[in-house]
Parts: structure tokens; sequence; C-alpha cells
């Protein structure tokens, strides 16, 4: 039997700072796929939390002259309170920091060993503790008389200590047979062909353990290593199903994960360490990983240095969370960078949001309410009009899904927005104000199509604008249980005589006062 079940995690953030732009974005558009999958009525697993180990953190905490374990808990925390600020739907929230987690770790770490993909050397190189990367001579330029990796632009220090290295350089035969084998394993497309290109240039034995300080998983045995961090961090996503315990329900429905959200930065880590890890593991491997674009504000990535800052709190305090939603959503491209300014967002908000889906749902509501006393009106035979408007959908889903089931996120937006632009226009075009006076039983009728119209279109920018939507349906009288795409194609699933509670405006326009 086709099982329906549906895992996916976004990155778990280091919480050494406050969290930016970059960070709701990675998590709004898997809470986006979550949800999806969940009006599609799948089984869903969405992970998300935080990656507290490494020098970075320990540094960080020393600098504030706070216990590392305490200032992790604190800092964690603004991580959780982000996820209800950004209304994530997620299922979980681990930290690295759990026991759980450290058990998953360990295991793997025993089974890699035991697998001989282990052995004790020394490392000399080059470190980014704000990257937590290794980096090659090659990798490395001089700027103001500082080493940096080139890639990221962060400063490397020269590392030389006693180390555990694991076999990388064996599996890069496998590993481009794998990718070879399962061509969407990494999307998109582009990304995956950098990944190719690099492992065939070859692929060295990779340092997994560190001495030189102390705050991480201790290597099983000898535990004057910590288990480096990125074997440490890729692991939560095991962790939190339960992991060894591979009997467990979570393990048993979710593993292997349905798609792994990243930024492109964090790539290598999760399309060639990760899967390299869970063969020698003997873990099956995850289904995909997508690598999305960075934000970027002036065409620069945003980052503090730069002041370029366009900071998710203040502008959900200023403009709406499904309004910050649906502009990530629809004006970054997902597979590429993309530029964000207050300008195209109140654009955005005042052209796709007050001006359609919001002015669709308004005019209709309040005729509703001033004509129909406030009640779903019966209707008559539907005619061609009519069914061409909710067919539009209809027909459609079968693509809408597909495109979701590839991240093809923005032209789902696309699609959905081109609806409700149709629905507005239908109105427009049949004038029910005219059909008062001439034909109140096709104006019903109108009105009950479109009616309808809008339940279909609110079930699917659910996903995107979920508190709107919800607002949309619950003035429909739609019940909790039946917003999801199976009952799009029941065009007649409103109950005449039901009461179109009074709506209040659901987006608001921007003026521009500056
Ligand atoms: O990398 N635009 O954590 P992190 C888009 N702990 N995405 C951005 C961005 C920007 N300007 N800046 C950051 C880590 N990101 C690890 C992950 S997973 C096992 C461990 C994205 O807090 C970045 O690409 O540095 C990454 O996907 C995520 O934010 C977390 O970054
Ligand atoms: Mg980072």
């Amino acid at each position: 039997m086709f099982s329906k079940n549906f895992y996916i995690t976004t990155p778990i953030y280091y919480p050494s700072g406050r969290p930016h732009m970059g960070h709701a974005y990675s998590s709004i558009i898997a809470d986006i796929f979550a949800r999806f999958k969940r009006i599609d009525e799948y089984s869903v697993m969405f992970l998300t939390g935080t990656d507290e180990h490494g020098l970075k953190m320990q540094r960080e905490a020393e600098k504030k002259s706070k216990d590392t374990k305490l200032f992790c808990d604190e800092l964690s925390l603004t991580f959780k309170d982000l996820t209800k600020t950004l209304n994530l739907s997620n299922d979980d929230f681990i930290r690295t920091t759990e026991k759980r987690h450290y058990k998953a770790v360990e295991e793997i770490w025993n089974r890699l060993v035991k697998s001989k993909d282990i052995y004790l050397s020394k490392y000399n190189g080059w470190y980014s503790v704000s990257d937590e990367a290794y980096y090659d001579e090659d990798e490395i330029e001089t700027k103001d008389n500082i080493k940096c990796a080139k890639i990221s632009g962060s400063k490397v220090e020269w590392v030389e200590e006693e180390s555990y290295f694991f076999k990388l350089s064996g599996w890069q035969d496998k590993l481009l047979k794998f990718y070879e084998n399962n061509p969407k394993f990494i999307l998109p497309l582009s990304r995956r062909n950098e990944v190719v290109q690099f492992v065939k240039k070859g692929l060295k034995d990779l340092s997994v353990s560190r001495t030189s300080f102390s705050w991480g998983i201790p290597v099983p045995k000898n535990s004057k290593h910590v288990i480096y961090v990125w074997l440490d961090a890729l692991t939560n996503y095991l962790s939190a199903l339960n992991f060894p315990n591979t009997e467990d329900k979570k393990y048993k429905r979710f593993w292997p994960a349905t798609v792994h959200i990243i930024g492109k930065d964090i790539l290598r880590f999760h399309a060639i360490y990760w899967p390299a890890f869970l063969m020698a593991a003997k873990v099956p491997l995850p289904q995909r990983v997508y690598g999305h674009g960075w934000i970027l504000s002036d065409e620069k990535k945003m980052s503090k240095s730069l002041g370029n800052i366009l900071d998710p709190i203040t502008i959900i305090t200023n403009y709406g969370i499904d309004q910050l939603r649906y502009y990530l959503a629809k004006e970054v491209s997902l597979g590429n960078d993309g530029n964000i300014s207050l300008e195209s967002l109140k654009n955005c908000i005042n052209n796709d949001l007050a001006n359609n889906y919001g002015n669709l749902c308004q005019r209709v509501f309040s005729f509703v309410n001033k004509n129909c006393n406030s009640k779903i009106p019966s209707f008559g035979k539907f005619q061609s009009e009519d069914t061409q408007l909710s067919n539009e959908i209809i027909k459609q889903i079968p693509n809408l899904k597909k495109l979701m089931d590839n991240q093809d996120l923005n032209l789902y937006i696309k699609e959905l927005i081109n609806f409700s632009f149709n629905a507005n226009k239908y109105f427009n075009d049949l004038e029910p104000w005219s059909l008062k006076k001439t034909n109140s039983e096709r104006m019903n009728t109108v009105l009950y199509n479109i009616l309808n119209q809008i339940r279909s279109i609110s079930i699917l920018l659910h996903p995107i604008i979920p508190d709107s939507t919800n607002k949309a349906l619950d003035i429909l009288g739609i019940k909790k249980e039946d917003r999801v795409i199976s009952k799009i194609a029941n065009l007649k699933f409103l109950k005449p005589g039901n009461i179109i509670k009074k709506a209040n405006i659901l987006f608001k326009k921007i003026e521009n006062d500056n």
C-alpha cells in the first residue's frame, strides 16, 4: 500500500545571535511544504531546532562570561519563540544538547567505528569557527592580512591536533553512483551539478573530532575528543525519530526523510557528508536535499556587519506574519538568491493580498451579508461560465501537487493568484448587483459559486497564509477537517442557509507615507 508519510526538516540553527531573515526564510518555506502535505492528508512530521555544540557557541558564551549550557538554554528559547512568531507548524523542536540526541550521535559514531570508517590521526589545516568548517589551502584567501574562506568570507584559523578521521575518500564512487541513480536527490539541478563536480574532483578524509575544546558530545571511549559539530548536528534528523530505536513508530513511519530544506551555504554538509555518513552507518538515505538561495538586500547577503538587515520581527510587527510569509514565498525565486526590500514588500501586500485575494473575500462576503441576509444562498442550475471557473482549479490539482512535490513553490503561488484574479473577474463580469434586479435566482447561483471558489482558493492558499485563510474559512463555516484538497472537487459542499459571518478586512492596504 502506498503510504502517505512526509518528513520535512529545516536546518537546525546556531542560536549564537538573533534570528534573522535567512532563518525566517528557511523555516517559512519548510512550513509551507509541511502544511501543503497536511491539506493533502499526509501524515506529516516537520522538524526544526537548534544546533548548540561547537567552538562557536563555546566562544560566544565565554565572551559573555556565561555558563555554556545556560547560554544555550537562553538562546535556544529565542529560536523556539521564533517558531511561534512565524506561525510554524513544527511537530517537534530538537536541541542537540538533549539526551535523545546524544544517544543517536553515539550510535552513529559506534557504527562508523564498527564499519572501519573512522581512524585516529592528526589534523593540520584551516578551520573557520564561524562556519564550523575545514578548508583547503586553495579555498583560502588573504584579505587585509586576514586569512578567510573564499566561499563565505569568514576568518579561518590554523588547527593542529590529534583527530579522528572519517574515510570520506572511500565513498566518492558510491556517492556519484547514488547521485546518478537518484537524479532528484539534490535540487535545484544547478546545485546538483555543483555537488557532482565537487565530488568528481576527489574527496579527502574528513576530520570528525576535536581535542582543543570541550563543548560537544564526547567521543565514545575517548572523551579527550568531542565529536565534530557537523557529524553531531546532522544526526538531529534521526534523533527526533528516536533513532537508534529503529522499531520506534516515528522512525518506521518517517525515515528516510522526504526532504531536507537548507540554504546553499550548507549544501556540502547535507549532500556529501550526510549521505556518506549514513551509507557507512547502514542507514537508508533521505530522498532529497533542497538548497535554497540567499536572501539579499541591495544585492548583498544580509548580514549584521553590512547593516542591511530587514529584521523579521520588526516586519511582522509592522505588517503581519502572513504578509511576510507570502512575500518571501512569492518574491524570492526558491532556488536562487533573491533581493528583498520594504518597497517590494509593500507592493506585494497591496497587489496580491489586499487588492486581489483580500478584495475578493471582502467584496463577496459583504455582498452576501447585505443582500442575502448573511446566509449562503441556494443555487440553481450552474451555467458554463460557472463551471468554467470552478473547473479551472479542479483540473489543476494534480499539477499543483506535482509543483509542490518538486518544490516549485513560485509557480504554485502564481497559479493561485491567477485563480483569485479570475474569481474577481467573474464577479465583475456577472455583476450580481445588476442580477439582483433582474434575476435573483441567477444572482444566488453566481454568489454560491464564487463563495465556493473562495473556499477552494483559501484551502490552497492556506499553507502560505494560514491565519488569513483560516479567517476566510471560518466565515464560510468550514470545519477544520474539511479544509483539505480532496474536498475541493465537491462543488456543492457549502450548505445553503448557513450563516456567513461578518467579515473584517483581511489585508489592509499599505499607504505609502514616506
Ligand atoms: O548553518 N538567506 O546554522 P545557521 C537565506 N547550524 N538563508 C540564510 C541566510 C540568508 N541571508 N543566512 C543564513 C547552520 N541562512 C547549521 C545548520 S543543519 C544540520 C545545521 C540559512 O544558523 C542558512 O543557509 O548558520 C542555513 O540553511 C540556515 O539559515 C541556518 O544557518
Ligand atoms: Mg550560517
